[in-house]
């Protein structure tokens, strides 16, 4: 990072941000992609890209966007979410059809279809090919645009083998994050056709995302391509491991994980999940509550073999 060599890419020319977002496009199979400070400020991009006010789209009901951005479709871009249930973060072209509208006088058009692989409160959840691409199929028949929250989708393809492309043929726009599993400070990217990307640099820039010399936050997106992407089946086996220790003690059921996170039910466990994160917290253990009977933890490149040890040996005291 201290390295980049940097300009100004406000006006587009800063060669370090250049270099990734080409990686990345090419990764993806797009034409192109766009650096931004957030994950959600890149969804947002797409939703305001894709949809106008009054309009719907359709997502599943513990997607990101539903429930972690802030009602940002309503408030920037005037949409409201369509949420269906799932089985696990898996949405089918069945549950998305039984949600779009009829385009009748009565009912608010339906705009996008939403995808989301892997399924962060699901678990990290890896979405099959098969079932992104009969929800690709249908989104055509129907003439609807398709946007993929991918956060993670470095960890799909590292868990499955299916190339990054595979994943992103699936939806005109895709996004990814650098600031998840891949250990980067901040960065996320917006990948999609050549116009749509030309045209998502006036919304970044309109939502205050245009950066000066982000050269150096970009740098750390290459080395992480090259150093962290290729450990990420290491962090999918620590979470493997993570979830068999726990099952091995009282009060807490882990569901055995896709990729890198491990969510818990502490249900019979007689304390709360607010308490488990703090007394783990006094154990050097960090994880967060997802719900009031339920921790999520996360193996990630900071994460190494002895830490699974300690994380662990620190359930089994905070559960005493
Ligand atoms: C699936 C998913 N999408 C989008 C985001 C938003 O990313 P950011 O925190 O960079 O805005 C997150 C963040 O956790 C996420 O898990």
């Amino acid at each position: 990072m201290a390295e980049a060599e940097v300009d100004d890419d406000v006006l587009g020319k800063d060669p370090t941000v250049d270099l990734l977002e080409r990686r990345v496009a090419d990764l993806l199979g797009k034409d192109a992609a766009l650096f931004f400070p957030s994950g959600t400020q890149a969804n947002q991009t797409a939703m305001l890209l894709h949809t106008s006010p009054g309009t719907e789209t359709v997502c599943d009901s513990q997607s990101h966007v539903f429930n972690y951005e802030v009602a940002d479709a309503a408030w920037l871009a005037g949409v409201q979410l369509n949420p269906v249930e799932s089985d696990r973060g898996r949405l089918t072209a069945a549950d998305v059809m039984k949600a779009i509208r009829p385009g009748d006088r009565h009912h608010s058009r339906t705009s996008l279809v939403w995808m989301e692989n892997t399924h962060n409160m699901h678990g990290g959840v890896v979405v099959p090919l098969t079932t992104m691409q009969s929800v690709r199929e249908l989104a055509s028949e129907r003439e609807l645009p398709v946007h993929l929250d991918g956060a993670r989708l470095w960890n799909a393809s590292a868990a499955t083998g299916t190339p990054l492309s595979d994943y992103s043929a699936c939806a005109d726009t895709v996004m990814v994050c650098f600031s998840k599993g891949l250990g980067c400070p901040i960065g996320s990217m917006l990948a999609g056709p050549q116009e749509l990307i030309e045209a998502a640099w006036s919304v970044r820039k309109r939502l205050g995302g245009g950066m000066r010399q982000v050269g150096i936050l970009a740098a750390a997106g290459l080395w992480s391509l090259d150093h962290s992407l290729p450990g990420l089946v290491d962090d999918h086996a620590r979470a493997a491991k993570l979830a068999e220790g726990c099952q091995q003690i009282d009060g807490l059921r882990p569901v055995e994980p896709d990729t890198n996170i491990v969510m818990i039910d502490i249900t019979t466990a007689g304390i709360d999940a607010a308490e488990l994160a703090r007394r783990l917290e006094e154990r050097g253990v960090l994880l967060m509550p997802a719900g009031p009977a339920r921790v999520r933890a996360v193996t990630h490149s900071d994460i190494d073999d002895e830490g699974i040890h300690t994380a662990l040996e620190a359930f089994r005291s905070a559960m005493v």
